[in-house]
């Protein structure tokens, strides 16, 4: 048995995985990041006060957690910085507690300026706009600017002027774009590396010495498995692996995949982004849901589409990642409606499909209604206490999924966990 958790989002992102990587953090020993980028992005109040993390695993504020940012994460150094900063001058001492492979692929200014020119075109898909899409593109192409590409100026030179030249042909050509400077671009690499210089290192040799002395990781995954650029709604998904199943690659450390998968999910449904969405309601109970629940995107504000518990989704998504249990967060959300519904099943031309048809814009939703509780769940802490209604929601989702519910979050605050 591994004393290790892999966390992973279930459904579009937005899980409220933040809180439950919170709770988590401080019981093991460190903390890893293993895809994604600065798209992902939770809030995390300690006391008072108020921190944004994009990339920085929220592990950070415990004194006896390290933090670990694998190199299936694309970095962008800028957005680093800005996070390395804000805590520090919030009194947090990063040194010996942050170690970011030196393997990672940079995110550099320019990738979130095509990025951006691109959402600007009738081919928007959504994204945050951060450039993600294109630096993973270049990672595939193996144009990328890696880390430690940084410890040798001559390459670093020679590999920023053929970055940015294919960059610039696409600048003027395609979007009629000042082109960018080569040496602004190599200059501000140079200044911004030189300030995270120290964070970067081999982070499979730490894990596995974590991993021998008995210690416990917590793998942090970003997005959700719905995003995943292989198995989500393609194209409308993110350009990284969000599966447990990348854990491997993305943290370096092989034996990170033999920890147990833990799924979040909230029990409603968000996406934010274009793209199918079954369950999405048009209706009051969709506003409804969006203004109880406050679904806004932490890292770009948008708001968020909303919609009914998709079980057809949540059953994949337990498959897919061998879940070995799951934890339903915002159940509070749900307090006040008399009736909800859950989706059991798709409908398509009179036959029912799975979510593996991918022709999910074309999907009915079939619904199971239920008796809301009609109460504040707020003040539960104990499963076998919650209404009948709520159990009678949960065991709706383990019996579909297979999976035991092993956490409720009923409420925002931090302890507002009811564990089983
Ligand atoms: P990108 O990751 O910025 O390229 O965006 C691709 C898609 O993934 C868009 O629909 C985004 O809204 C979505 N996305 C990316 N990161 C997150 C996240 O952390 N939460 C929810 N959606 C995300």
């Amino acid at each position: 048995m591994s004393n290790s958790l892999i966390l992973v989002g279930t459904q579009w992102g937005d899980e409220g995985k933040g809180k439950i990587v919170d709770y988590f953090s401080k019981q093991f020993n460190a903390v890893c990041r293993f895809q994604g980028g600065h798209n992902a992005g939770h809030t995390i109040y300690k006391g008072d006060e108020k921190f944004v993390l994009h990339l920085i695993p929220s592990g950070i504020f415990y004194d006896h957690t390290s933090c670990f940012i694998g190199q299936g994460v694309i970095l962008s150094l800028d957005s680093l910085l800005e996070e390395i900063n804000q805590l520090e001058e919030k009194g947090i001492d990063l040194n010996g507690k942050l170690k970011i492979s030196r393997y990672c692929s940079l995110l550099l200014p320019l990738h979130a300026k095509i990025d951006q020119l691109r959402e600007d075109t009738k081919n928007s898909i959504g994204t945050t706009r951060r450039g993600i899409g294109p630096a993973y593109e270049d990672k595939t192409a193996r144009r990328s600017i890696k880390a430690f590409d940084l410890e040798d100026s001559d390459l670093l030179e020679s590999k920023v002027n053929a970055l940015v030249d294919y960059y610039n042909y696409q600048l003027e050509t395609i979007h009629g774009s000042d082109p960018i400077d080569n040496l602004e671009v190599l200059q501000d690499l140079k200044e911004t590396y030189q300030k995270a210089a120290k964070y970067f290192g081999d982070v499979t040799d730490s894990l596995e010495a974590i991993h021998d002395n008995g210690g416990s990781i917590l793998y942090e995954g970003a997005q959700g498995t719905l995003l995943d650029v292989d198995y989500g709604t393609y194209p409308y998904v993110t350009s990284s692996n969000t599966l447990a199943t990348s854990v491997g690659i993305g943290s370096g450390f092989p034996k990170s995949i033999y920890a147990d998968v833990l799924g979040v999910a909230k029990a409603y449904t968000t996406r934010v982004g274009a793209g199918p969405f079954p369950t999405e309601l048009f209706c009051e109970n969709g506003k409804k849901i969006a203004e109880i629940g406050h679904e806004f995107g932490a890292t770009t504000g948008r708001p968020r589409r909303c919609g009914w518990l998709d079980l057809v989704a949540l059953e994949y998504s337990a498959k897919l990642n061998n879940l070995a249990s799951l934890c339903i967060t915002k159940l509070d959300v749900l307090d006040s409606f008399e009736k909800i519904k859950v989706c059991i099943g798709y409908e398509l031309d009179g036959q029912e499909v799975s979510f593996k048809s991918r022709l999910l814009h074309k999907v009915k939703p079939i619904y199971k209604e239920i008796e809301g509780w009609n109460q504040s769940l707020n003040s539960f802490n104990a499963y076998e206490d919650l209404p009948a209604q709520a159990k009678q929601f949960i065991e709706l989702i383990e019996e579909r999924t297979k999976t035991k519910v092993s956490l409720i979050s009923n409420g925002p605050n931090r302890n507002d966990l009811i564990l089983r």
